[in-house]
């Protein structure tokens, strides 16, 4: 019996913005699949519908048609709190701005999920604490988000996005505001963290993305081309 070691398929998937004016189709029979350890590259021009796919694979945003499975979670069948809890258990998310709370250090930033899903703060404290060394941020754990470079504090996203034995790892122009050094650093921070388990699924619209990737997507209008 084959074993379907999928942790996100999609088949299918169509998205439209619609208003009085036009229908813009910002995702296009997407149909693809990734494993566990694998970086995915999604690839393309500004307003080519990356950001779109990855609120959809988030579960932050519903497909028009389609099926998208995450961690064996059917997204477009699960209600709100489901879709809550994926990204709280399964699912983290990334975006170009870092998003941390500008009044918690970068240990109380990433705890903030484990504590939402109950663990005290001694505890919440000693897994961000060991998910802040695994992205290369020991030492830092008690500096405010202002007191880190802008790459650093990408890195706190990271660690918060996998805290609590999260397996995949969303991330939408996550270098978007870096300089070129950090850019080159964070796309190897995310190599490692797959080569270690977890499923990255990166938008970018830097080529050097796909230096780094397992997988390399291209999307045009809506649609996944493949380039590797
Ligand atoms: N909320 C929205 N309402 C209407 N159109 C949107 C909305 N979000 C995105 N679009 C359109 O969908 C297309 C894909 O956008 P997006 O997924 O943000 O692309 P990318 O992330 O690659 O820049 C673009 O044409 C964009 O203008
Ligand atoms: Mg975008």
């Amino acid at each position: 019996m084959a074993v379907d070691v999928a942790l996100i398929r999609t088949k299918d998937v169509c998205k439209a913005y619609r208003s009085e004016v036009e229908t813009v189709w910002a995702a296009r029979d997407v149909d693809f699949s990734a494993r566990p350890g694998e970086f995915v590259c999604i690839y393309g021009a500004s307003g080519s519908g990356k950001s779109t796919l990855l609120n959809l694979l988030a579960g932050l945003d519903l497909a028009d048609t389609g099926e998208i499975r995450v961690g064996g979670v059917d997204v477009g069948a699960a209600n709100e709190r489901q879709r809550a809890e994926l990204r709280l258990r399964t699912v983290g998310v990334v975006f170009q701005d870092h998003r941390l709370i500008q009044e918690f250090t970068a240990a109380e930033n990433v705890a903030l999920p484990l504590e939402a899903r109950g663990l005290s703060t001694a505890q919440a404290r000693e897994e961000a604490l060991r998910q802040l060394a695994r992205v290369g941020l020991a030492g830092l754990e008690d500096r405010l988000p202002r007191q880190l470079s802008g790459g650093q504090r990408q890195r706190v996203g990271v660690a918060r996005a996998l805290t609590g034995q999260r397996a995949v790892l969303l991330a939408d122009e996550p270098t978007g505001a870096l300089d070129s050094a950090a850019t080159g650093e964070l796309f190897q921070l995310i190599r490692k963290l797959c080569d270690e388990g977890v499923l990255a699924v990166v938008c970018s619209h830097d080529p050097r993305c796909r230096d780094y990737a397992d997988t390399v997507y291209e999307v045009v209008d809506g649609r996944l081309e493949t380039r590797s």
